[in-house]
């Protein structure tokens, strides 16, 4: 049998999540742009006499391995499987071991469950020896979940459809980011039923889908100050309304010297964009003096689970 194999994939971001009105599907469509910071969980997968999740972690502070399931709700053992039953040949496949360990906080915002069923994917086919061609992978990682063909791409992308449409983006980087995770996460479908609330009483405005081209411009050039004003979450109202402290997070960036707070994906995890590493450090350190401590240095663009 083959030796274990080993895949990373990065945490996301959405320097923009416009959103629509809800489809008869329950899915949002979203203008979206996509950005993978270099806050990496990895995959593991062995052959093993029988299928199984096992998840660790290196950083019990910030990632709740508790809230993790390990059975067949798992979306890295999701991707396994349907790997399996859709380009497997009963020769190739067999029974693996999946490690998951952690770095991406759960239920973050972040697509850290999507980071791992990318990761797990791509280490399943290396495994197996099945050889899939990348649109092959793309196409299983959008039956998975939204975020997951981006959590393959890597980079910065455009997202449409649901989120899982992606095209790739130019990027002069490094752009970097004060990250700062919540202890406790948010349920995505909440934040967009909540959405759906407030947008149906007329008490939110939603940026909506269409993607400005100054957004695209400022990305490909690298510029900070430019691209401030194109942050934009149209989740961020439904998430601070059931989380109200989170009004008071994204505010302390300001103070802390930030160029600009976002609120990341369905949240509850803070952003803030910086103009260097050395700047995103005194963030950092800023939001801990001020009753915020847990945050992290990031930057993005890198790479995603097909390098
Ligand atoms: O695609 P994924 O499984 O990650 O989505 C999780 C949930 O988030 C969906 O079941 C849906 O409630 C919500 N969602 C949405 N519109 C999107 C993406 C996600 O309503 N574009």
């Amino acid at each position: 049998m083959s030796a274990a194999v080993t895949v990373a994939a990065p945490a996301k971001i959405n320097l923009r999540l416009g959103v629509g009105p809800v489809r008869p599907d329950g899915y949002h469509p979203l203008g979206t742009v996509y950005l993978a910071l270099d806050l990496l969980d990895t995959v593991t997968a062995a052959p093993a006499d029988d299928w199984s999740v096992t998840v660790r972690t290196a950083v019990p502070d910030r990632v709740d391995t508790a809230e993790v399931p390990t059975d067949a709700r798992n979306l890295a053992a999701q991707a396994a499987r349907l790997l399996a039953v859709e380009h497997g040949t009963a020769q190739a496949v067999h029974p693996v071991a999946l490690t998951l360990d952690k770095a991406i906080p759960v239920a973050g915002g972040l697509a850290g469950g999507s980071a791992d069923a990318a990761a797990a994917l791509v280490a399943c086919d290396r495994l197996w020896g099945l050889g899939s061609s990348d649109i092959d992978l793309l196409a299983l990682a959008a039956r998975l979940g939204s975020d997951v063909p981006f959590a393959l791409l890597g980079g910065a992308a455009l997202g449409e459809g649901h989120g899982q449409l992606v095209t790739p983006l130019p990027v002069a980087g490094p752009l970097w980011w004060a990250v700062l995770p919540d202890p406790t996460g948010l349920s995505t479908p909440a934040v967009y039923r909540t959405f759906d609330e407030l947008a149906g009483a007329g008490a939110t405005t939603p940026a909506g889908t269409a993607v400005p081209d100054g957004l695209a411009a400022a990305l490909a050039a690298g510029d900070v100050a430019a691209l401030a004003p194109y942050l934009v979450n149209d989740l961020e109202v439904p998430a601070v309304h059931l989380r109200p402290a989170l009004a008071e997070r994204l505010a302390a960036g300001h103070a802390a010297g930030a160029v600009a707070p976002l609120l990341s994906g369905s949240g509850p995890t803070c952003l803030y964009l910086c103009t260097s590493r050395a700047h995103a450090d005194e963030v950092v350190a800023g939001l801990a003096a001020a009753g915020h401590p847990g945050g992290l240095v990031a930057s993005g663009p890198t790479p995603g689970a097909l390098r």
